[in-house]
């Protein structure tokens, strides 16, 4: 299978500035939670043609600043986003069209679309200002993009608000793939929305992926959501992937104590997992993460070169990729 966006040691760090609380603390000598935070910390992720990769971790490991760096919308710092091949162009500033093969689905679909702006036009404004369509073909156009999504016609001339979240979350999908992507990237995209909702907003994914060979970079903090559309899930810890595998390999045979932990708490699978493995302690803060291994500061297994030596991620075998020592060696 092609490979449609590669990753290649992408880094993204941010700079907070410190809050009047951060100011207050530090007259009193405490230390400054204000400084230089890696969000993403050195990535390197392939996604082929037609293929779900999950992408899943704690609120806060870099999950969407990984995401919107895939899509386009956010610069990396260092290291290679290629697109088919090609260094990604920063779409921020692209105006020829040549960024659209990565599209985003966001966690809010109230919050992504314009509320004066009516359903047809959120629909084709970007593939007219891109010149995919002529504004006379506009409303044949937004018909057609509404039913790939089981919407109907009389949507057009609406406004967001009338709808209910799981048709807003419609709507964006339409929107996003108005102008014919390949990739999208889909962060925390049925989070928002009621259970029953959920799954059929995650069966029109996988519906849309078959019609339209698209690949996904599906997002969420929730395993158990990831698990039923991904080929293969990516595990993220402070910034960096810490295991990678295909999705049946890496629930029955995590290798991760990370991923082991994440597992356990997911009621419907394996029990013995969640007496063995546990997350104890606090998420370090990702301004002044861990050296050495980022999780051996939570880690039932660390030894002593895990709290100075980062571990790489390695191939194990059939497309499995771990980030820890311990189990490497234990293979
Ligand atoms: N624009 C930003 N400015 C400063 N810090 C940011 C910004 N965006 C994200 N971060 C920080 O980067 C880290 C990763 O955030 P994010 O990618 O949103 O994680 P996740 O999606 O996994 O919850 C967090 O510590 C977050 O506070
Ligand atoms: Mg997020």
């Amino acid at each position: 299978m092609e490979t449609v966006i590669e990753l290649r040691s992408v880094q993204r760090s941010f700079v907070t500035e410190p809050d009047l609380a951060d100011r207050i603390a530090s007259m009193f000598g405490a230390k400054s939670s204000a400084g230089t935070l890696r969000a993403v910390d050195g990535v390197d992720l392939a996604i082929a043609e037609g293929e779900v990769v999950g992408l899943v971790g704690e609120s806060g490991c870099g999950k969407s600043t990984l995401g919107r760096i895939v899509a386009g919308i956010l610069p990396q710092d260092t290291g290679d986003v290629l697109f088919k091949g090609r260094p990604m162009v920063d779409k921020t500033r692209c105006k020829d069209g040549s960024g659209l093969g990565v599209q985003m689905i966001f966690q809010n679909p109230a919050s992504a679309l314009d509320p004066r702006q009516k359903i047809i036009d959120a629909i084709t404004e970007a593939p007219i200002a891109h010149g995919l369509i002529k504004r006379s073909e506009a409303r044949d156009f937004a018909i057609r993009a509404l039913e790939r999504v089981g919407m109907r016609e009389d949507a057009l001339d609406r406004y967001p608000h009338q709808f209910s979240g799981g048709q807003r979350q419609r709507v964006c999908i339409a929107r996003a793939l108005a102008v014919n992507p390949s990739v999208v990237v889909c962060d925390e995209a049925v989070a928002s929305l009621d259970v029953s909702i959920q799954a059929q907003i995650i069966n029109l994914f996988l519906d849309l992926k078959e019609e339209l060979n698209l690949s996904y970079l599906f997002i969420s903090h929730d395993i158990s959501i990831v698990e039923h559309v991904s080929d293969r899930i990516a595990v993220m810890y402070l910034g960096q992937i810490v295991e990678l595998a295909p999705t049946r390999e890496l629930l029955e045979n995590p290798q991760h104590p990370y991923t082991r932990a994440l597992l356990a708490e997911v009621p419907s699978l394996d029990a013995r997992l969640s007496e063995e493995h546990a997350l104890t302690g606090e998420l370090p803060s990702p301004l002044n993460p861990p050296a050495g291994c980022r999780f051996h500061t939570r880690c039932p297994i660390a030894t002593e070169t895990c709290r100075s030596d980062m571990p790489r991620l390695e191939l194990l075998n059939g497309g499995h990729q771990v980030r820890c020592p311990v189990v490497q060696t234990k293979k």
